[in-house]
């Protein structure tokens, strides 16, 4: 493994944990990761250790993504923008199911390996069995010249620098970017206007300031948290672009703060989980000003009339909810790159309200090397 990061990199730098760190350096995070890679006159990107031109990139028929933990949630949004930016079907996996079911390997696919490390070993072995059945894989990883990064053909460093904390969260956030970016070229070679894909880069501009305004927001976050610490579990809801957002929300909760909590897509709620909803399980709603709007403000509803208590995250107050992080809005497609971001802070937040050790979180390891 090549060591490329500096000492200095390792310092608290003021902060209590490496988590509070590490959420707070995702201004500059995300600015690295666009770096360089944008090309304002084709409102495109350039992706150069891709290895994969603009005939094979329009070849491609399928992609793939596989991860695990955070890695895999941040393959959902991906799977989600290339769907979007660039219309091929695009689907995410947990990379250790995928390798024990013998799945059907299609060579007009493109497989993706997401890894903060590139070390976990179930991601490393999918992309091991993907290669021997004669697969293209490309690989999102953070750490230069590991193992998933080096067995991999080609792929994108995201560049969120080294995170000390076992819970990912800068790393979390640039891999979503860095996805966006690959949307946005699979997008550009094949039907993605000029406009659309001009609409892409500059929201991407935005972003590193975008996400300063919301770090902004901590103290009101850090309210919202108390309830969290005394919940016996909470739900996480969105819908589409939401869900994996709640996803990882639920996740980084749980694994900071020990506090029980279960994503599910908004629209499940009532096929379920709605027999939970009471005063002491809040709901985390993802809510953001698309075309959703209304049926999540449905969703609203359903649970205030359960009285279930609501944080939402929206780009404006939302009426329904007890509490309304408002988050600044971006371009719809980068919309769960934001929206994520203060639910790090509620996880941090609840964590620190319970005494938890929030940079080494028990049970867990920052990466799983073994079988
Ligand atoms: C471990 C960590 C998770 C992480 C996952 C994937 O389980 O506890 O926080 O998301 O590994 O790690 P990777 O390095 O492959 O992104």
């Amino acid at each position: 493994t090549t060591v490329e990061w500096a000492a200095e990199s390792y310092d608290l730098g003021g902060h209590d944990t490496y988590m509070h760190k590490e959420i707070a350096e995702q201004p500059e995070a995300v600015d690295r990761v666009l770096r360089g890679r944008i090309d304002d006159r084709f409102a495109t990107v350039h992706l150069g250790g891709l290895g994969l031109d603009a005939r094979e990139a329009r070849a491609v028929r399928r992609v793939k993504i596989l991860g695990c933990g955070s890695a895999y949630y941040s393959g959902q949004i991906g799977a989600q923008l290339i769907e979007e930016l660039a219309r091929i079907p695009a689907d995410a996996e947990p990379a250790s199911e995928f390798r024990y079911r013998n799945p059907v390997v299609d060579p007009d696919a493109l497989y993706i390996a997401v890894s903060q490390s590139g070390e976990t070993y179930d991601t490393l072995a999918a992309v091991q069995e993907l290669k021997r059945k004669g697969a293209k894989v490309l690989g999102v990883v953070n750490v230069v010249g590991s193992a998933i990064a080096r067995e991999t053909d080609g792929g994108m460093y995201v560049h969120a620098g080294p995170e000390v904390c076992v819970v990912s969260t800068k790393c979390f956030t640039n891999t979503a970017v860095a996805f966006a970016l690959l949307a946005l070229y699979l997008g550009r070679v094949r039907d993605l206007s000029v406009a659309d894909g001009r609409r892409i880069v500059d929201g991407l501009r935005r972003l590193p300031e975008q996400i300063q305004q919301v770090l902004d927001g901590e103290a009101a976050i850090a309210e919202a948290a108390r309830e969290f610490a005394s919940a016996r579990s909470a739900m996480f809801v969105g819908r589409v672009r939401g869900y994996p957002v709640a996803r990882e929300a639920a996740q980084k909760l749980k694994e900071v703060s020990y506090v029980h909590a279960e994503a599910y897509p908004a629209s499940e709620l009532k096929h379920g989980p709605l027999a939970l909803i009471e005063p002491e399980v809040p709901t985390v709603a993802v809510v953001p000003d698309d075309e959703l709007l209304e049926k999540n403000r449905a969703t609203l509803e359903e649970i205030k009339a359960r009285k279930g208590r609501i944080v939402a995250v929206a780009h404006r107050e939302q009426e329904r909810a007890d509490r309304t992080i408002v988050v600044p809005k971006n371009e719809p497609e980068l919309d769960p790159v934001l929206m994520g971001v203060p639910l790090q802070l509620l996880a941090y937040h609840t964590a620190l309200e319970l005494g938890r050790d929030i940079d080494k979180p028990r049970n867990l390891a920052k990466s799983v090397t073994v079988e």
